[in-house]
């Protein structure tokens, strides 16, 4: 990983405002404004985290995106909520696992390979996050990662 210093309102912000201009069809909003505080953290691999985040919110039939940063306690917490198909339960505890693909996701034309969100699991603990996901079938899908803050002297 190779961090830098970022201020989490210009970079979520920005990374917010580029997924609506690549899905115009898509409905973004934004809980709440993002916190502005210092992160130290790997530009490009957290832009890969969102992008994998915000593919997977559309392509598993979400049409409005809501996202919430928000500081609590000693990190940063993000929520990319989707009103797509969901995760069936028995499949919620493997979806982190390499090359796991939900079954009606393996139906779909437009196949992944199933290792995008081991990716993004990898980066966030790479950072000292975490993630997880909550989900109801039919309903839609959250995913919540932490992102440390950037503490003088680190
Ligand atoms: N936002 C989402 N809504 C519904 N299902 C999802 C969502 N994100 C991930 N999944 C499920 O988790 C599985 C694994 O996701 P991922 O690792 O990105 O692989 P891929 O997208 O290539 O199938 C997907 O096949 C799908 O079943
Ligand atoms: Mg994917």
């Amino acid at each position: 990983m190779d961090k830098t210093l970022v201020n989490s309102r210009e970079f979520f912000e920005e990374a917010f405002h580029n997924a609506q201009l690549d899905y115009r069809e898509v409905e973004f909003e934004s809980a709440d404004p993002v916190p502005s505080i210092s992160l130290k953290i790997d530009n490009g691999r957290i832009k890969q985290v969102l992008a994998n985040l915000i593919d997977n919110a559309v392509k598993y039939g979400g049409t409005n995106i809501i996202v919430k940063v928000e500081k609590l306690g000693g990190y940063l917490q993000i929520n990319i909520k989707d009103n797509g198909q969901g995760i069936e339960k028995e499949d919620l505890p493997s979806i982190f696992n390499p090359f796991f693909r939900g079954e009606k996701s393996r139906s779909r034309e437009s196949g992944g390979t199933g290792i995008g969100l081991a990716i993004v699991k990898y980066i966030i603990e790479a950072h000292g996050g975490e993630i997880r996901a909550v989900s109801k079938p039919g309903k839609g899908s959250e995913f919540v990662f932490t992102l440390p803050l950037y503490l003088k002297g680190e």
